[in-house]
């Protein structure tokens, strides 16, 4: 089964796998997500103000802040995003035992609906087009996976399978730069397959290939996406600034196996969250 993902990832781009967490024990992990949201809503300990209710999605929900008299939320989380039925698909794909990097939970807006636009990550990093191909020519080793784990049905992303591999077709082009990329909300791209995703089963794509999410008022999206990397690509920035990782007792009550896994990412940036206080 391990080679079989890395297999599919390979050459589709993407992996779908149904059924990781069983559907009925999603739910505590919902309310959980949730409260959270509500909170962060109410207030984003990141910045003091209230999140925004028009976004997409809240970043580390595990955050401390966010569980003071939650502390049993915040241990269900942290063995969830720990559990043995995900990283084994993590570190298939990546071919090493990977290192947490980030949760993220994605919510529907409020009153900006909107399709989201066609796009490959590598653009955003890289304007330049000659540059984007090279990447994807290129086709380098997989460093960081994020996974999708929906928490109610959600069919809210699309990929165009293989694209990865490739560079766009004149079709895909027109869409995804072509006319200041006024055309890149089109339903019309051709050979997209969009994810029907029940509770508890995961999915990733790989980001320079072609895709994009949906922003819908009328469709609940609430979704975790669960981001790790390979150890030796493990940046310091903003997403591994989790300081509250350092707290006195913080994996105390943990499964045994998660407090292994956090503490080999405690252990790697210790001394960076020391050095930012
Ligand atoms: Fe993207």
């Amino acid at each position: 089964m391990t080679n079989d993902y890395y297999k599919q990832w390979e050459s589709n781009g993407y992996i779908n796998v149904p059924g990781v967490i069983p559907e009925d024990e999603c739910k505590p992990y919902l309310e959980i997500c949730n409260r959270v949201l509500d909170s962060f809503l109410e207030n984003n300990p990141e910045s003091g103000e209230p999140g925004y209710v028009n976004g997409h999605s809240m970043r580390k929900i595990e955050n401390s802040a966010y569980h003071e008299t939650h502390r049993a939320d915040q241990i269900a989380l942290l063995d969830l995003f720990a559990d043995p039925r995900i990283l084994e698909i993590a570190n298939a794909v990546l071919g090493e035992d990977v290192l947490y990097r980030c949760s993220t939970y994605w919510y529907e807006p409020k009153t900006k609906h909107e399709n989201g636009n066609w796009h490959r990550d590598v653009q955003f990093t890289n304007p330049d087009l000659d540059e984007q191909r090279k990447i994807i020519d290129d086709n380098p080793p997989q460093t960081g996976i994020q996974l999708f784990l929906p928490l109610v049905e959600s069919s809210d992303s699309e990929y165009v399978p293989g694209s990865h591999l490739r560079w766009d077709t004149p079709e895909e082009f027109r869409i995804r730069i072509e006319d200041d990329q006024k055309n890149n909300q089109t339903d019309e791209m051709p050979n997209a397959l969009r994810f029907h995703l029940k509770p508890g089963d995961v999915a990733a794509f790989n980001a320079n290939g072609l895709h994009r999410g949906r922003y819908h008022t009328d469709k609940k999206r609430r979704s975790l996406m669960l981001t790790y990397t390979s150890p030796s690509y493990a940046k310091e920035d903003y997403f591994t600034t989790t300081p509250y990782f350092s707290e006195a007792g913080f994996l105390d009550d943990l499964k045994p196996d998660s407090q292994v896994f956090y503490q080999r990412y405690i252990d790697h940036f210790a001394d960076f969250w020391k050095s930012e206080t």
